[in-house]
């Protein structure tokens, strides 16, 4: 028999989680999680869940009823710890689904956005339609000298989905912070593109002399002042990935200025901002690209997302 005193001991320092069958313990997380106004709490529970169990989903459902083993429990209790700390999901598991693709992320680079997956699509039309244009001008035979950059390539989602999606696109990929391009160079590995996605360090097109067929860039973007309002999860991720400077459009006009000659006859540039930027950027664009034609795509919620510029031909 236990003492009381001992009794009380164990019951002091016991994962509040032992005892509890898999399903108690997925009920338990979400609920802390809500708690503390996580959105997505469901979601994130079940990966903190998972993640503590060592299972893929299907085993994971399978064990709902099973109980959570002593181990297994003193590790969710750390997880939800960290989560509730305010350290992002996205750190916490080591990496990001993208483009239904996974990314390493840690506290070297931004997790990206489902958002950002506009900028794939629409890098992924263009790149077919030049393709197919250039096959007729020149009889390439299917063969496409086709240059991409991937400029703030941070975990280097946007630039390796394209070169997974687009075999015959040359990827050219830039970041101002030596440990995001190391970051994009093991995804790149872990994807096999290393051979046609060129990572390279610097400041925006800095790095890269070649004309450009395609330039597309997810910026740091919120303005300086938004900082501090940020939930605490997104201030853990770089500030040099998400900081614009005063109206969140320092970097944007300044790759407005070097891109002015840098792409090629019909290449063109796609830039993600907050919808509420897209009016700004929209007008200096209009300055710099005369001839080109300036517009935007929206995203799902039907909001301009993503600036477009184009420019013609010679
Ligand atoms: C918003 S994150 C985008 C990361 C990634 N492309 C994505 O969409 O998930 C911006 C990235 O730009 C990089 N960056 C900031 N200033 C830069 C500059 N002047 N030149 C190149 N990269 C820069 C940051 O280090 C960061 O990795």
């Amino acid at each position: 028999m236990l003492s009381s005193r001992r009794r009380a001991i164990i019951m002091r320092t016991e994962s509040p989680l032992a005892n509890s069958v898999i399903l108690e313990a997925f009920a338990r997380t979400r609920l802390l999680l809500e708690r503390s106004r996580i959105t997505d709490a469901a979601i994130e529970a079940e990966v903190l869940v998972r993640l503590a169990v060592r299972k893929d989903r299907a085993r994971y459902f399978a064990s709902l009823q099973e109980p959570l083993g002593a181990e297994q429990s003193t590790a969710l209790d750390e997880l939800v710890q960290r989560r509730l700390g305010g350290e992002p999901l996205g750190y916490i598991v080591g990496s990001r689904e993208f483009y239904g693709m996974d990314f390493q992320v840690d506290s070297r680079v931004l997790i990206p956005r489902p958002e950002t997956e506009l900028l794939v699509d629409l890098a992924l039309g263009f790149l077919a339609e030049r393709k197919a244009a250039l096959r007729s001008e020149c009889g390439t035979g299917g063969r496409s000298p086709v240059t991409v950059a991937d400029v703030c390539t941070g975990s280097g989602a946007v630039g390796i989905a394209i070169a997974a999606s687009a075999q015959d696109v040359r990827v050219i990929a830039t970041d101002i912070s030596a440990d995001a391009i190391d970051v994009a160079a093991a995804n790149a590995t872990a994807h096999s593109v290393l051979d046609r996605v060129e990572l390279r360090l610097g400041d925006l097109l800095g790095p890269i002399p070649e004309a450009l067929d395609l330039i597309v860039v997810n910026p740091p973007y919120i303005p300086s002042a938004n900082w501090e309002a940020l939930p605490s999860d997104v201030k853990m991720e770089p500030r040099m990935a998400l900081d614009g400077g005063d109206d969140g459009l320092d970097i944007f006009r300044n790759l407005l200025k070097q891109g002015a000659n840098r792409l090629a006859p019909n290449g063109a540039m796609f830039v993600e901002l907050m919808p509420e930027q897209i009016e700004n950027a929209d007008r200096a664009a209009r300055k710099l690209f005369e001839k080109a034609a300036v517009g935007s795509m929206q995203d799902l919620s039907g909001n301009p997302r993503v600036l477009t510029i184009q420019r013609g031909g010679k």
